[in-house]
């Protein structure tokens, strides 16, 4: 008889005995029982279950991966006592069955189950179920992306994407928008296996696949009915998609505002969508799992995650960190969401180095509108509000008992009828506060936002006329109400307004570093655009239109869910340009070519007016025409990072488990890597441990010319010093791999107070590749 499990690697003898054995116990095809006649009383809960990296199913036994984790599965449940009548949800024990992701599988299973199971030789360990959340155009101009192609224009170079798959996991997406209108466009290249569950109607050759992910999902959240994906829903889902590769949509605006022609990054990619979120409720780990493992065999060039946990989750438990590893290994992109619970440090989530973190930038526009106080001042803060429309006569001037308007009693007790009410944020967001103050008959409503924003502004449309204002602003506006008599204001909208200074600037809201679980990568990665982010939603949230109003279908959302699809949909201009590129040489593209100024040459400033650090940016905000021709690049295998997670002190178990599908490894066998050492865009010395010097040492593929010189330039403060070894890397060949070493000492012989920034650039006339240089140290050592 055929042993059901071998294993998968031939050199650990002692595991193939015991394996055979375990085989023969628990596997034979005898014992295999449908996994529909367990016996399913007892409180279940949804598992991933890791299998050890040593077993594997045999093809001889099981038609497919599919049967051999039922049968797993059934080796462990009761199976004589129920029969499938009394019982219909036994059938969907097995929830999924992990080809390409994870050796594993996600299942139904009472605790005294799980318990039964973890004493099989088979089993590696068990995660219970959890929950992952979403992370919530003019920037095309702004990127440089449209143009003169001799001047820098990418969409001309890149030929906008064409055939290029964009996988995108999100919410829902509104099949029907225009910017996912398929004329025009080639059909979808041979090898796309993916499916449309929609109505065939709505794929086509720019929405290529729809399909939906709810099997663990629908366990958690009751009431979820198969949604096959609803059309209508979607919000955040339509948003990134219509930002990675909308087509073109003239006269797009929200209410007249950012009116112009709408298009995504790369408006001739293909949209392949995954829908693994739902509204109000969020994402669940196993089906975003589930939809990673089909979306590589369906053939994405790209994946683009705008979600994360809220948690920095260990490598080997996160399904964006195990999915991402599958995907690399398979030529695949992938770019994630920094998160959103900035500016406090440490804050950041999606840290695996084989991911594009991206965090979020303000982008050059503001949507002005003022408040014109009785005195005639004028406090700039921004709106929605149609630009053509006016509030007319000032209105009196008056806020509520503790200043939030957060309780409807209150307004309602307050006769605000026909009055401009101020609101500090805070208790409820300010869309449901406009419904309140409408209800209680405001004319209009000035927001306050919080000071920890700083002057970002991210405007959103409200049900009654509002402006939002700063909170220097704000302050300004309570001063006038304190010190006249009859306060009263009106408002004025402006509209779109260009070229804000200090553009682009860190949102306040995006993410921070230090990365918490491999402090020697630098994360995130970049900052892209990600608030006042104009795209297509299924129709405008918070506002009660007129009957007969055309439902507008652009909004403005703002969040580094909003900045990843700007990366992913850039990521797919330069795979068409460099179609052989690996992931990781996109990456360092786009990294060393990133910014770290604003549009006054500048250093990025943070929200305190500040520089941002680069715990904030990273390499800086993202300059796609330069990305597209970087000089030379940080390459690496997928297999490179396996004597980094080595060096990270994973068991090899953990190891394997991440690198899965590639065979499982032993870490004493490998030459484990410092995390410095890791061939990454950005370098971080950690200097915690006498005598406070450390070598990174890097390897530097050659894209430019193929006869070049380059020259190394460093910056960095007095307190460290750095040596490069060579200064001078002179390449021959196209391809050619040259490698240097970096050592950073500190120059008073102690750990540095604070962390350290500068930056190493290799420079070769136009080119220049810039790497962050972070030095960082543990507590000060005496
Ligand atoms: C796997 O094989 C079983 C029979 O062993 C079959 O019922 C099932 O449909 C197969 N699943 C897939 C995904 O092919
Ligand atoms: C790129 O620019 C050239 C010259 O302006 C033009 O002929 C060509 O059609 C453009 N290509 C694309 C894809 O727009
Ligand atoms: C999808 O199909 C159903 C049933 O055929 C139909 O009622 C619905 O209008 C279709 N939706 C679209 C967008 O084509
Ligand atoms: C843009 O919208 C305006 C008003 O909604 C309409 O008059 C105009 O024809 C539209 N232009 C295009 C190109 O659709
Ligand atoms: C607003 O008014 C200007 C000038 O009167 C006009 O050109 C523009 O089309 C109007 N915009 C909208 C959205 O009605
Ligand atoms: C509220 O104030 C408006 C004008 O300030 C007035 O017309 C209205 O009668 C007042 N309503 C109540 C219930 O006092
Ligand atoms: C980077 O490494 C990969 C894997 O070895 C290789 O296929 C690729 O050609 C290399 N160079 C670039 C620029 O991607
Ligand atoms: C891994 O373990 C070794 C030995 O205990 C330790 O020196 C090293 O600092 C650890 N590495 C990390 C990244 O924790
Ligand atoms: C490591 O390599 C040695 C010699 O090549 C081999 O004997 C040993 O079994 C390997 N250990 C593991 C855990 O793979
Ligand atoms: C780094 O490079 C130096 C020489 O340039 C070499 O001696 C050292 O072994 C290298 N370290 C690693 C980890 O590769
Ligand atoms: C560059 O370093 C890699 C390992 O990091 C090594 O395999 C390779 O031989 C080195 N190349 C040169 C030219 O020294």
């Amino acid at each position: 008889m055929d042993n059901p499990i071998h294993r998968r690697c031939t050199t650990l003898r002692g595991l193939v005995v015991l394996v055979a054995a375990a085989a023969v116990l628990l596997l034979s095809p005898a014992a295999v029982t449908p996994v529909a006649s367990h016996n399913d009383h007892g409180v279940h809960n949804n598992y991933l279950v890791l299998v050890r990296s040593a077993y594997e199913y045999d093809k001889k036994v099981h038609q497919n991966v599919s049967s051999w984790h039922a049968s797993l599965l059934a080796s462990v449940c009761d199976s004589a006592k129920e029969t499938l009548a009394a019982d219909p949800s036994a059938m969907t024990r097995l929830i999924y069955s992990y080809r390409n992701v994870v050796n594993g599988f996600a299942a139904r299973m009472t605790p005294e189950e799980l318990e039964k199971m973890s004493k099989m030789d088979w089993f590696d360990r068990s995660l219970p179920e959890q929950t992952y959340h979403l992370l919530t155009t003019h920037t095309p101009e702004m990127l440089g992306l449209t143009g003169d192609p001799n001047r820098g224009g990418l969409w001309n170079t890149s030929n906008m994407g064409e055939g290029v798959i964009i996988g995108i996991l999100d919410d829902g997406i509104y099949g029907g928008h225009p910017s996912f209108d398929g004329a025009g466009m080639k059909p979808p290249p041979a090898k796309w296996k993916g499916r449309c569950d929609f109505n065939k109607t709505v794929c086509n050759n720019k929405l290529i696949g729809a399909r939906s992910y709810f099997e663990s999902a629908k366990w958690k959240w009751k009431g979820l009915q198969d949604p096959v994906l609803p059309i209508s829903e979607g919000q955040h889902g339509t948003h990134t998609s219509s930002t990675a590769a909308g087509t073109f949509v003239p006269n797009a605006s929200v209410f007249g505002n950012g009116l112009g022609t709408a298009a995504g990054m790369a408006p001739r990619a293909h949209i392949a969508f995954y829908q693994v979120c739902y509204e109000q409720k969020g994402c669940d780990r196993d089906d975003i799992l589930a939809a990673v493992d089909d979306a590589i065999e369906d053939g994405v060039d790209i994946l683009s995650l705008s979600l994360g946990h809220e948690d920095a989750i260990d490598f080997s438990d996160d399904p964006v960190s195990l999915g991402g590893y599958t995907a690399i290994l398979n030529g695949v992109f992938i770019c994630a969401a920094a998160g959103n619970t900035g500016p406090s440090p440490a804050t950041l989530v999606n840290e695996a180095p084989w991911l594009l973190t991206v965090g979020a930038s303000t982008s050059d526009r503001r949507f002005v509108a003022s408040v014109k106080l009785g005195d005639k001042v004028e406090v700039d803060g921004q709106s929605l509000n149609d630009p053509n429309t006016t509030m007319g006569d000032p209105r009196p001037l008056v806020h509520d008992a503790d200043g939030m308007c957060a309780n409807e009693n209150v307004l309602m007790a307050q006769n605000i009828t026909g009055k401009i009410i101020i609101c500090d944020a805070g208790g409820v967001v300010s869309t449901e506060k406009a419904k309140m103050a409408k209800r209680a008959g405001a004319a209009g409503m000035i927001v306050v936002i919080p000071e920890v924003f700083g002057p970002v502004v991210i405007p959103r449309a409200h049900a009654i006329p509002t402006v939002q204002v700063a909170y220097a602003e704000g302050q300004k506006i309570k001063e006038f109400m304190q010190t006249s008599r009859d306060a009263t204001a009106t408002f004025v909208f402006k509209g779109s307004m260009f070229k804000t200074p200090q553009s682009p600037m860190v949102a306040p809201f995006s993410s921070r570093g230090p990365n918490r679980r491999s402090r020697g990568i630098l994360k995130p990665d970049l900052i892209g655009p990600g608030v006042n982010i104009l795209a297509g939603v299924p129709s405008i949230e918070d506002v009660e239109l007129a009957p007969d109003a055309v439902v507008p279908r652009f909004d403005i959302k703002s969040g580094t869910s909003m900045a990843a699809p700007h990366l992913s949909g850039i990521a797919a201009l330069i795979k068409h340009a460099h179609p052989t590129w690996s992931p990781a040489a996109i990456k360092s593209a786009l990294m060393t070519t990133a910014e770290p100024t604003d549009n006054l040459r500048k250093p990025i400033a943070d929200v305190d007016g500040k520089p941002a650090t680069f715990l904030a940016i990273g390499a800086g905000h993202v300059n796609p025409q330069k990305a597209i021709d970087p000089g030379l690049v940080y390459n690496m295998t997928a297999v490179g990072y396996v004597p980094y997670l080595c060096g990270l002190n994973y068991t090899d178990q953990k190891v394997s488990t991440i690198i899965y599908p590639e065979p499982p490894v032993s870490c004493a066998n490998l030459s484990r890597l410092e995390q410095d050492d890791l061939n990454y865009p950005s370098i971080t010395a950690i200097l915690d441990q006498p005598p406070f010097t450390a070598t990174a040492n890097r390897s530097v593929t050659n894209v430019g010319a193929a006869s070049s010189t380059y020259v190394v330039e460093v910056e960095v403060p007095a307190s460290v010093k750095v040596e490069v070894n060579p200064t001078k890397l002179t390449f021959k060949a196209e391809d050619e791999v040259l490698n240097y070493s970096v050592t950073i000492t500190s120059a008073d012989g102690r750990a540095p107070a604070s962390p350290v920034e500068g930056q190493l650039k290799w420079v070769c006339g136009k080119y220049v590749v810039r790497s962050p240089l972070l030095v960082v140290a543990g507590a000060r050592q005496a």
